[in-house]
């Protein structure tokens, strides 16, 4: 049976990168049906230092956001990960099975690293061991994730797939990513060979879930452009980044093609279809802002979510790890 999981990092603001590529796309999926998990992955978010403060806050805004975006605390299980030890504990055997030279071969880290890699924490290194743990430990079929986790995903069936072979059993699944839509790299509003991320020093450079409309209608109107009208076709963006990713994100954001939001402007310039822009932006982020604001003033319910959350996870969660612990030959 189908089961889905994903997860997201509490660090700084949800952006709109994550909605469209990410959260949207998880809501759809609870909407179809389908068993769903989402995870907000705290123990992920300490590879890279946080302040304990900023990350409960984090934490909770997250929460508010899935809520607030649609996700339903009763028809999806939605928990954070410290909350679940299994993670940690599956993430270990996992550190066994993945081999050094898969893990030296992961973009992620080297970017996240940067120059000083010997300053990095171990933690950041075994990162994709731990993802692989989120996803395997409740022997999940479908990842919903943005383009930039591809290379975690496919190391996560590499891990399934060795774990498998070395002890000779058909356990953990050979997950589907699902990498799907128009969204799945939104780009920075400043740089369109950048992706739009919560980390990026310019707040400029995105949109966040929490920003208020007049803030969304600035940073639109000051995203990087090139002077050129809009094409009739979509082939016209080919070269022209920054002008392609607005398109992209309208699309997204409206539930069409870019190709039918391209038509729909064609020969119009760039300080037309801002402000278009701008309006669906503020009328589709607006009201989740202001219901994550809502959630925000009541932290116990937050916390009370994720703890019920928490426990429906573990209850999966453990007697996979169980077996998992006696397939490896650990007494129990
Ligand atoms: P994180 O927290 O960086 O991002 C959360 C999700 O948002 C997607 N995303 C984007 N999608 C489109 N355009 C963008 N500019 C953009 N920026 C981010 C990401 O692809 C992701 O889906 N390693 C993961 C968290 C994680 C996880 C997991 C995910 C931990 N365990 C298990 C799935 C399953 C991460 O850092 O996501």
């Amino acid at each position: 049976t189908p089961r889905v999981f994903s997860g997201i990092q509490p660090t700084n603001h949800l952006q709109l990168g994550n909605y469209l590529g990410a959260v949207k796309r998880f809501v759809e999926m609870q909407n179809s049906g389908i068993e769903t998990i989402y995870c907000i992955v705290d123990l992920h978010a300490i590879t890279v230092w946080q302040e304990p403060a900023d990350l409960q806050r984090a934490t909770r805004e997250l929460a508010a956001g899935y809520i607030a975006s649609g996700l339903d605390p009763e028809k999806s299980i939605l928990f954070n990960q410290s909350q679940v030890a299994e993670h940690a504990q599956l993430g270990w055997i996992f550190n066994c099975v993945a081999r050094m030279g898969w893990m030296n071969r992961m973009t992620q880290f080297k970017d996240k690293a940067g120059k000083d890699r010997e300053k990095a924490s171990v933690g950041l290194f075994s990162y994709p061991t731990l993802m692989a743990a989120d996803i395997l430990l409740y022997h999940t079929t479908h990842v919903p994730v943005g383009e930039d986790q591809k290379q975690h995903l496919e190391l996560t069936r590499d891990i399934a797939a060795k774990f498998n072979n070395d002890f000779g059993v058909d356990f953990f699944p050979i997950t589907e990513p699902v990498i799907e839509g128009v969204a799945t790299r939104v780009m920075s509003l400043r740089d369109g060979s950048k992706k739009m991320s919560k980390s990026d020093p310019s707040d400029m450079s995105r949109i966040n879930m929490t920003d208020d409309a007049d803030t969304i209608a600035k940073k639109i109107r000051k995203a990087k452009t090139d002077p050129d009208p809009l094409p009739d076709h979509l082939d016209g963006l080919a070269d022209r980044p920054e002008a392609r990713n607005l398109v992209n994100i309208y699309a997204a954001l409206s539930e069409a093609t870019p190709q039918a939001v391209v038509t729909q402007f064609a020969g119009k310039q760039f300080g037309d279809f801002k402000p278009a822009l701008a309006d669906l932006a503020v009328a589709k982020l607006a009201p989740i802002a202001n219901e994550m604001d809502r959630l925000m003033q009541d932290p116990a319910e937050i916390d009370r979510i994720l703890a019920h959350g928490a426990t429906r996870a573990h209850a999966i969660a453990a007697p996979i790890l169980e077996k998992t612990y006696k397939i490896v030959g650990m007494v129990r």
